[in-house]
């Protein structure tokens, strides 16, 4: 059968979606890329933010539509599935199958079930780690991929919901990791993303090996030119770890680190557990370590009890740090957290309007930032034709920065040097040297 999977959210869930197409294509079907060709339709939800869960809902009410008028099996799996699960099954009867988050595995089976027309639903206790263990490996021919190292997220920041829906941390072992990346490795892959809520705690709890000593290990993987990972929490940023960045050669110099917000007073009522002094002072030793280290982060403005104050800490902050680039979001409120009890809430008009400040700033920021590249050469990582203009090809640096320039198709899956002529708010431009 055809089958098209529609994904929200985060990597870890892109990676999710991607685990599942693997199994599918294991299975026989056959991939699509328009819902409307397509006899599964898969939704692969997030609950990070409501509007993730309207654009949910919207998408619902058309392939309801799609559903009467040809007979598609329709599967919702992910954030919302795991979330809203009694919703979904007693109140949107049209759903075929329902998977938990940490069910993925089992899309197989739910498949069966429902050309079959029976219901399935599975939310394996969020402990059984063995959506970790699917490897998508030797499908096609990648040049990035992605490694989950760890499921779920022990944190509890006040107002984020992906405890909830994750479950608590579980560590893959090292050994079945370094195995996968050396599988990517002899299929072609160049570049491997880790990936966990919070990598710094990888194996915190278990006799395995450490983050650091993992990234050691995968350095020495030949084939393997790029490590990156997401996403570190600052509060357990180690020495250890930082260190890694001046001496691993494969580790790209690029760092995500979110601080969600400049002032102390919020940052505390977020439980995020570290100062803003504490954050700058990772920041310093990150570019000690290595120079030339992009910083990425999240932010959310409009958390309840911030005022004129906390929003310029933020503010300031951003202009301090001279972010390369920085995902911002007004607060959402979400059920089940901690911080939908607490007063003060911002309203949602001043809120909106912080967000934009915020993002004008920060845009010439990145523009600065990535003018400052002009006349630099950089190596980049080709990763095919560029969208825009079919003589130009598209990649991307080891800051992570997108790069387009002239050059063939055929030239994909190669590190090659380019000297950067121009930088623009969200990409670079250059000519291949
Ligand atoms: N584990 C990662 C990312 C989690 S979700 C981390 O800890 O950094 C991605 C981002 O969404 C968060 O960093 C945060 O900035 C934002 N976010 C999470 N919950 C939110 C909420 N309730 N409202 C607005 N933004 C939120
Ligand atoms: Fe959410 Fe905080 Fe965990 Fe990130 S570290 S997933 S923001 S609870
Ligand atoms: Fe969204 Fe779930 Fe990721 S809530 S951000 S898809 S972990």
């Amino acid at each position: 059968m055809k089958f098209y999977i529609e994904t929200f959210g985060c990597q870890m869930n892109e990676h999710d979606s991607e685990k599942m197409a693997y199994l599918l294509r294991v299975d026989g079907h056959i991939p699509v890329y328009n819902m409307q060709d397509s006899d599964i339709i898969i939704v692969n939800t997030c609950s990070v933010r409501q509007k993730a869960e309207q654009k949910f809902l919207s998408l619902m009410g058309r392939i309801k539509k799609l559903k009467d008028k040809k007979g598609v099996i329709l599967g919702v799996t992910g954030c919302i599935a795991q979330q809203e699960k009694e919703f979904l099954r007693d109140k949107l009867p049209y759903i075929d199958f329902l998977l938990g988050t940490s069910a993925i595995h089992r899309i197989k089976d739910a498949i069966e079930c429902s050309t079959k027309g029976i219901f399935f639903y599975d939310f394996t206790e969020n402990g059984n780690p063995s959506s970790l263990y699917i490897k998508p490996c030797g499908m096609e021919k990648r040049v990035k991929a992605f490694v989950t190292i760890m499921k779920g997220c022990n944190n509890f920041c006040s107002y984020c919901i992906v405890p909830y829906v994750r479950g608590k941390e579980i560590s893959r072992p090292s050994k079945d990791i370094i195995e996968e990346v050396k599988n990517l490795a002899d299929s072609g892959v160049k570049e491997i993303t880790l990936l966990g809520q919070n990598v710094n705690s990888y194996n915190k709890d278990t006799d395995d090996i450490s983050f650091p000593a993992l990234l050691r290990e995968l350095n020495k993987i030949d084939g393997i030119e790029r490590i990156r990972f997401v996403t570190s929490h600052p509060k357990d940023l180690s020495e250890e770890l930082i260190a890694c960045f001046g001496e691993l050669s494969k580790l790209c110099e690029h760092i995500h680190l979110p601080f969600q917000s400049g002032s102390d007073k919020i940052l505390k009522l977020m439980n995020r557990g570290y100062t803003i002094s504490e954050y700058i002072e990772k920041i310093n030793k990150l570019k000690k370590a290595c120079k030339d280290i992009a910083i990425t982060a999240d932010c959310i403005v409009g958390f309840p009890g911030e005022d004129e104050k906390d929003f310029n800490d933020t503010l300031n902050l951003i202009k301090h740090i001279e972010f390369d680039g920085i995902f911002s979001f007004a607060y959402s409120k979400r059920k089940y957290t901690e911080a939908a009890n607490l007063a003060d809430e911002v309203p949602r008009k001043l809120a909106l309007e912080r967000l934009s400040h915020l993002q004008s700033i920060q845009k010439d920021i990145t523009l600065k930032k990535n003018r400052a590249m002009e006349g630099r050469i950089l190596e980049v990582l080709v990763e095919g034709k560029s969208k825009n203009s079919h003589e130009e090809i598209t990649g991307r640096t080891r800051h992570n920065k997108i790069v387009n320039f002239k050059g063939g198709a055929d030239m994909t899956g190669r590190l090659v040097n380019v000297k950067i002529t121009k930088g623009y708010a969200n990409s670079l431009r250059g000519e291949r040297i």
